[in-house]
């Protein structure tokens, strides 16, 4: 086993560092492949899934609605079984596993309706890559750890790579770095952050635009392995019930990357510490306006927002593993959790 952990405490731990690797080697892949293009995503597309490949699914949502004529909408796959919203031209399956019992019984139904589909899994030969019309493969490789981190960053390289189809290659170069800035951000520090978390029960994440899906992972990820109640919340809804709860035990983990909601998050983190809430910042490198703000900085790379939805997951993953780690959890088998949902 230590020796399959390649030098690892654990096994999250070296998924996480194998990340570079698995973008680079998805982009890489799509391009040989060439099939991306071929597939004619229609206008209109349904995306399903579970877990963390619905948050990967709901940032496409957000990278497509803003540079590509496509709609998508998302949907979680055990409700699409039973509340089966009107149907798209193309149905999208993301899914590690490919074998998640409510994503596969969602492309059966898609399938009965007539509809085109399309799986993104990570497995070559799952009960998925059989039932749809077409599949495309994320390269993570095998994922041992029961929380899901490289298989994130495989689905958001497929996603990504789509979204640059559909805009004309527009941001080849973008992603071809994407994998280095990656790189520089899994050595950063977390102590301070950590020291901040330990005595906490309960805690927000926020972001907006992309990155409020990317807080919904970064929650999912805390929750998952340190036990620690994590909500992930788009910024401006936290004023619509969980202001409420704040309070000097409430940490609030808040994305404040440049942009256009740049102004608005500073506002919102002005907000969050006068109700008193420890408040860990992200933003990047050089931004002392974020810095003089908050309690704890952690800073990423300056880079496109694509490149940063995926530095700043690798932050979050990061955050909740060294916050499990401190509390001696069970970090790569959380209790009562399965790495897949093959029963409804
Ligand atoms: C389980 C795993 C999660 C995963 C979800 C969906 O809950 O613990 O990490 O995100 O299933 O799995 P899938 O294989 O369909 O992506």
């Amino acid at each position: 086993d230590d020796a399959k952990k390649g030098g690892f405490e654990h096994y999250m731990l070296k998924e996480i560092y194998e990340q570079p690797e698995v973008f680079y080697n998805t982009m890489k892949a799509l391009e040989t492949d060439g099939r991306l293009p071929m597939l004619r995503i229609p206008a209109e597309i349904t995306v399903v899934a579970c877990g963390t490949s619905y948050h990967a699914a709901l940032v496409f949502r957000y990278l497509a609605q803003e540079y590509t004529s496509k709609r998508v909408s998302v949907e979680f796959a055990s409700e699409f079984k039973y509340y089966t919203p009107p149907l798209r031209d193309m149905v999208i399956a993301v899914t590690q596993s490919g074998e998640t019992a409510d994503t596969l019984t969602a492309i059966e139904k898609a399938k009965a309706r007539n509809c085109s589909t399309l799986a993104v899994t990570n497995v070559l030969g799952s009960t998925v890559s059989r039932s749809a019309d077409w599949t495309v493969f994320m390269c993570a490789g095998p994922e041992i750890s029961v929380a899901a981190t490289k298989s994130f960053t495989g689905q958001l390289a497929v996603f990504m790579g789509m979204v640059n189809v559909m805009a004309d290659g527009k941001f080849t170069d973008v992603l071809g770095h994407a994998h280095r800035s990656i790189e520089r951000v899994l050595p950063q520090e977390m102590g301070a952050a950590v020291s901040l978390l330990l005595g906490a029960t309960e805690m927000f994440y926020v972001g907006r635009g992309v990155f409020y899906p990317v807080a919904l992972e970064g929650a999912l990820k805390m929750k998952e392995i340190s036990y620690i109640h994590a909500e992930g919340y788009a910024a401006g809804e936290l004023k619509h019930g969980p202001f409420a709860l704040l309070s000097p035990e409430t940490p609030v983990v808040a994305i404040c990357t440049p942009g256009r909601t740049y102004g608005v998050m500073l506002s919102n983190v002005k907000e969050m510490k006068a109700r008193g809430a420890p408040v860990i910042g992200i933003g990047v490198e050089g931004d002392t306006e974020v810095e003089s703000i908050v309690d704890v900085f952690i800073p990423v790379p300056e880079d496109h927002q694509m490149v940063q939805a995926l530095t700043v997951s690798v932050i979050l993953q990061l955050l909740a593993y060294q916050t499990a780690k401190a509390l001696e959890r069970d970090i790569d088998k959380p209790r009562n959790l399965a790495k897949s949902v093959t029963v409804e």
